[in-house]
């Protein structure tokens, strides 16, 4: 996993572009929540992968994280089910990135730490 974050990670903005295009069109709900420049969203986009990449070997401490996160989330008007969108676009990204380099076993890891995590900050933002 750390060396698919490596090559996306050395062409930022490219990835970037196909990743919020991806997003966009797999959930057009998820367009108005991102106001800021491509460089902003590219930013964004970094922080995201890089904190999922950061915390991999450290699930404790990626748990506590993620409850804060999540609920930071609800205040920038992400829904329950836009998670579900954004694995999709990262997944799509990757493969359309890194072509074969992007291995099954590369994605079914990618999965499965991105359904964890988004489980974890799902059920902490909005559990009734
Ligand atoms: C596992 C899932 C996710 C992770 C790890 C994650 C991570 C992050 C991080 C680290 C930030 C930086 C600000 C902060 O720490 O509060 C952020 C901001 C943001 N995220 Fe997420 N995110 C996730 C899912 C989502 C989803 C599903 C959406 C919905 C489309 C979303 C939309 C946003 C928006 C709108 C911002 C505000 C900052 C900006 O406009 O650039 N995120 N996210």
């Amino acid at each position: 996993m750390r060396s698919t974050w490596a090559l996306a990670a050395a062409e930022p903005d490219r990835t970037a572009r196909a990743f919020y295009a991806n997003l966009f069109r797999i959930d057009a709900s998820t367009k108005p929540l991102f106001v800021g420049d491509m460089e902003l969203q590219g930013r964004k986009l970094t922080h995201t992968l890089g904190f999922i990449v950061d915390h991999l070997d450290d699930p404790q401490a990626l748990l506590p994280a993620a409850v804060d996160l999540a609920q930071r989330h609800v205040g920038y008007g992400v829904t329950a089910a836009q998670y579900a969108s954004v694995g999709a676009a990262l997944i799509e990204t990757f493969q359309q990135l890194l072509g074969p380099e992007f291995s099954a076993a590369d994605e079914t890891a990618w999965r499965q730490i991105y359904q964890g995590l988004s489980d974890a900050m799902v059920k902490a933002a909005y559990a009734a």
